[in-house]
Formats: C-alpha cells, sequence, structure tokens
C-alpha cells in the first residue's frame, strides 16, 4: 500500500507514468470515451480548509472512475466535535478505499497517515500541495514536451506549493529559481534535500530570465489571513507584470494554482494573456488525480 503526501513519496519513473496517464485521461475525457475501471470504490475527502479545484476534482474523478467521493468537513462530522483524527483515520478506513486530507499541519497529516490502513492523499497541508505538482507538470509536459534542463522561475512566497516545487525539480531535474523577499523563503530542509536543483535568491527579475515557465501564487495563503496587510507590503514588487514576462523565455508559459488575485501576484494581462495556462493547469487536477487514484488503487489491490 502507497500514500501520496509529498512529490517525494513517488519515483521519477512513477511520477512520470503518472502524468502521461493523466494524458491520456484528458484524451479519453474529451473524446467522450469515459471507462470506469473502479466501480463501488469509495474516496472520503476531509477539507479543513476550503477548496474549489481540489473537491471538485477528486469527486468528479471518483465518479468518472466509477466510484464515489464522500466529502467531509469538520462542521458536520465528529471531528469538529473534537474526535482525534487518528480515530477518524481508522474507522474511515473500515469503510472507504482512499482518503484524502486537506489540513494545516502536515505532521497532523503524517499521524493521521500513520493511523490509516488505506492510502491517504495529501490534498494540500501549510507545508506542501503534491496533487498541484501532478497537474502542472501534466501541463508542461502536454503544451512543452519533457521539463528537464529547463529553468521554472517562482516568484512570490516560499510557501506550500512553492516547496513540492522544490521536490518536483529535484525528482525531475530541472532548475528552480525562487524570488522571494528576505524572510519569506522555502522550507530549509526542503531546499536542502534539493541540493542544486533550487536556488533561492530576491530579485524577481533575475529569477525570470530567460525561464521556460514562470509560477505564482497568493501573497497570503489559508490560514495567514491576519497576516496579508504585512505580506502586501513585504511582496508588493513580487508581482508578475507583463514587463516582467518580457524577461522570460519568448515561449515562456505562466501558471497559477488558483484561486489568484488579479493586480496582486499577477496582472491581469498576463493570467489573461497568451502564454497563461491556467485554465489547462486547473483542468489538468481531474486528470492527474484520476492517474494518480488508479496508481494507488492499484498498489492496494
Ligand atoms: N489549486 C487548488 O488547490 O485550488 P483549491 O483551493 O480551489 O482546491
Ligand atoms: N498557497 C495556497 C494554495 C491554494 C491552493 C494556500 O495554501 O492557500
Amino acid at each position: 500500500m502507497r500514500h501520496f503526501l509529498s512529490v517525494a513519496d513517488l519515483s521519477q519513473q512513477e511520477f512520470r507514468a503518472i502524468i502521461a496517464r493523466g494524458s491520456e485521461f484528458r484524451r479519453q475525457f474529451e473524446a467522450g470515451e469515459l471507462q470506469s475501471p473502479f466501480p463501488a470504490k469509495t474516496l472520503a475527502m476531509i477539507f479543513e480548509k476550503s477548496s474549489t479545484r481540489t473537491r471538485v476534482s477528486f469527486e468528479a474523478g471518483m465518479a468518472q472512475l466509477g466510484g464515489h467521493a464522500l466529502y467531509l468537513s469538520p462542521n458536520d462530522t465528529q471531528l469538529g466535535r473534537g474526535e482525534p483524527m487518528e480515530d477518524t483515520a481508522r474507522v474511515l478506513s473500515q469503510m472507504v478505499d482512499l482518503i484524502m486530507l486537506r489540513t494545516y499541519s502536515h505532521e497532523g497529516l503524517q499521524r493521521f497517515c500513520e493511523a490509516a490502513t488505506v492510502p491517504v492523499i495529501n490534498g494540500l497541508t501549510d507545508l506542501y500541495h503534491p496533487c498541484q505538482l501532478l497537474a502542472d507538470m501534466q501541463t508542461y509536459f502536454d503544451y512543452r514536451g519533457d521539463i528537464k534542463g529547463k529553468t521554472v522561475a517562482w516568484i512570490g512566497d516560499g510557501n506550500n506549493v512553492c516547496n513540492s516545487f522544490i521536490n518536483t525539480a529535484k525528482l525531475l531535474e530541472f532548475n528552480l529559481r525562487i524570488a522571494c523577499p528576505a524572510g519569506y523563503s522555502p522550507d530549509e530542509a526542503v531546499l536542502k534535500n534539493a541540493e542544486n536543483a533550487a536556488t533561492v535568491m530576491t530579485s524577481p527579475d533575475e529569477a525570470m530570465d530567460g525561464a521556460d515557465l514562470v509560477v505564482t501564487d497568493v501573497w497570503s495563503s489559508m490560514g495567514q489571513e491576519s497576516e496579508t496587510n504585512k505580506r502586501t507590503v513585504a511582496f508588493a514588487d513580487y508581482r508578475v507584470t507583463k514587463e516582467r514576462m518580457a524577461l522570460a523565455a519568448k515561449d515562456a508559459l505562466f501558471m497559477h494554482c488558483l484561486p489568484a488575485h488579479r493586480g496582486e501576484e499577477v496582472d491581469a494581462d498576463v493570467i489573461d494573456g497568451d502564454q497563461s495556462v491556467v485554465w489547462d493547469e486547473a483542468g489538468n487536477r481531474l486528470h492527474a488525480q484520476k492517474a494518480l487514484m488508479e496508481f494507488l488503487l492499484l498498489q492496494k489491490s
């Protein structure tokens, strides 16, 4: 049995196979060739934070595989009344085939995972968002081919999505340049583990110089709402503008995991412009995660 808590849980070969399968699922979906290989399989999805894309992609994806997904929130389960996460993991494992958890603490997710006896998927923690990277890489490969040896510029907060980009840079062997203000660097241990794959700098212009892919994310992630004013000041010079996009390679792509704030981390003429692939990136959450669920269900059986 395998879990997916981090990009580093997969080998390079497994990661590549999952995104290739995701592309195949996309082609089948667009051609109306739906197959439902997993009837009666059930996914429990626990969301302790908000979600649009993650919730809909997992729920629709499980329906398309022939199974069923349950949305569980602390507000209307016993979790909100203090039932321990570990007990919830044990109980759900008796009833479902897969569990997805979106929560705050990554250690909390790891404890949940230790108590579970079915595969657990990280639907985002404060440390990582690995499902996002499956979709992002599937999108890059579909548009431009292999990312090995390419340069990716991350502009803004060294947050959960950035940490997962760092893991992916190491796994798929691309160069990641991270531009963030002092005090907002990515997780030190994650960075150290990536060795030479990721470099942190303060200048967004330097990071974007000749980059093949430019990525940004919100300045305040979920759970950081009280820091919004302070962060708005700290990140004021970290917006992805059209002028900055001109520093990247001519055929550079722009990605954002969404939700986005136009006029903050990215200007409207970039996210809504020709180089942006954010809608395919969001759509590929469905296909990449179907491939992930298939991988985990097949490993389990
Ligand atoms: N990108 C992403 O995970 O979006 P949601 O928060 O809407 O799930
Ligand atoms: N970094 C953002 C990603 C949202 C999908 C957050 O954690 O809120």
